[in-house]
């Protein structure tokens, strides 16, 4: 019998991402191969995010798109994993016919067998009421120069506006020796930059160790060259984390931390647990200390009863802290969360307007943070080929800025020190400086 061919399309964050892997390696054991294009799988798995309506829109054409390949294909198998799989389950594959398989999170050790059975009778349906797996990858032979590493699942802190903490269920941490295990293979297998992720790091905790001193440990791996981590809660976030960033040579001076609103009405409705100024006090402590921190940021526009002066206080923000990049939304009621029972009062156009003039004075920020940069030196650890342009190598800098290098006489997984010569909103453009790393 032909070997099973698996196509993973990933949606969503980088959890999904670390997940898509860990499904991968599920299968590849149970001795299935990867398929380079959907049209060659037998089996296609969409792995889908739930945090917003139009990601879940999305996945649903997607999924339309492969069903339309069981045409050539009759005993393609199309399954939805992640998310949307966990959040609808059954009422999934009642509402799109072309779905064969939905798996939830517990569900992934078992899909080599839930495959088989969806080949033999469609749908099959497996999600249980609250996902409590931890996984962990077994790096394969050939690694990349950066990685994920999961490090806890779920979120215990119920946004009032986020579906992550009911379709992923309560906050786990993994155990801190599978964690640094994982990074030590990765590490033999030529990875240089590990990111920690998880919705919350910075609650982490097995037992005696917690974020700081997992920071700590990691810092300590041989062979490793950068650290970093995501996401970061305002509220989570303590002196001992930021001086683990300032003192730990590997940790990276960048920070992800979420401010959502800077109106304190808008973050008590949100139920983040901050005022604006208990925000910007944090943000003026973390630069203080590290003065080369780059600091970046989500927000979220017309969440319930957002009126213009507390879209004001937003900006105000953005102007006040000058977020080095920020990831900007606007505000999409999800069934079951708190704020659902708000209702969604801001009129699309407004969402649309404000999302616009947020993104246009972080962009007038970002450009005049890159061109500071003009002629200064960084850090670029060297991560892959540039797909457009033959004659640069990609990487990035420690702040998490993408940069462009000529290739000559650079290598993947090297760490070289680069001028900056000039800069796009997406990229720095380098050239290679005469200072070695460390001099
Ligand atoms: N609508 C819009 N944006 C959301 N986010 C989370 N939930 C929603 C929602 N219902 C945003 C937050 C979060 C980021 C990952 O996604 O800004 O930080
Ligand atoms: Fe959602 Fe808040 Fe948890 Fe982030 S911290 S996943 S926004 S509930």
């Amino acid at each position: 019998m032909e070997p099973e061919r698996f196509y993973i399309e990933t949606h969503g964050c980088q959890m999904n991402l670390y997940d898509s892997q860990f499904i991968a390696e599920v299968l590849a054991r149970a001795g299935s191969q990867p398929a380079e294009r959907p049209g060659d799988a037998s089996v296609i798995l969409v792995n889908t995010c739930s945090v917003r309506e139009r990601a879940e829109r999305k996945a649903i054409s997607r999924l339309r798109e492969f069903a339309a390949l069981r045409k050539r294909n009759p005993s393609l198998v199309i399954g939805v994993v992640g998310c949307m799989a966990q959040r609808l389950g059954s009422r999934l594959a009642e509402r799109e016919s072309g779905i064969d398989l939905v798996a939830g999170f517990d569900a992934y050790h078992t899909l080599p067998d839930l495959i088989r059975g969806a080949r033999l009778r469609r749908p099959v349906v497996a999600t249980v009421a609250e996902p409590r797996a931890l996984y962990s990858l077994r790096p394969a032979e050939q690694t990349t120069v950066t990685a994920f590493v999961t490090i806890m699942q779920g979120c215990d802190n119920f946004c009032s506006y986020c579906i992550v903490p009911y379709v992923r269920g309560r906050e786990r941490s993994k155990p801190h020796g599978d964690i640094l295990d994982e990074v030590r293979r990765l590490v033999s297998r030529g990875t240089k930059e590990v990111t920690l992720i998880g919705q919350n790091v910075n609650s982490y905790s097995d037992g005696e160790v917690d974020f700081a001193r997992l920071l700590e440990l990691a810092n300590d791996i041989e062979g490793l060259e950068r650290i970093r981590f995501t996401t970061s809660h305002p509220k989570d976030l303590t002196v001992g984390i930021v001086e683990r960033i300032r003192d730990l040579p590997r940790v990276c001076e960048h920070l992800h931390l979420p401010l959502q609103s800077g109106s304190d009405r808008m973050l008590a409705l949100m139920n983040r647990g901050y005022a604006a100024s208990d925000y910007a006090k944090i943000v003026r402590f973390a630069r203080h200390t590290i003065p080369a921190l780059a600091v970046t940021t989500d927000i979220m526009v017309g969440f319930p009863t957002e009126a213009e002066a507390d879209f004001e206080g937003t900006l105000r923000m953005l102007d006040e802290l000058r977020f080095d990049a920020a990831f900007m939304f606007r505000y999409s009621p999800r069934e079951g969360t708190q704020a659902e029972n708000l209702g969604d009062d801001v009129p699309l156009e407004t969402k649309t307007r404000r999302l616009n003039a947020a993104i246009a004075l972080q962009n007038r920020i970002t450009d005049e943070k890159k061109s500071a940069l003009l002629g200064k030196q960084v850090e670029v650890l060297i991560e892959r080929e540039s797909g457009k342009e033959q004659a640069f190598m990609l990487g990035r800098t420690r702040e998490n800025w993408l940069a462009k290098i000529p290739r000559e006489g650079v290598r993947k997984g090297e760490t070289v020190v680069a001028d900056v010569i000039s800069a796009t909103r997406w990229m720095l453009c380098c050239d290679h400086s005469s200072r070695k790393v460390g001099a």
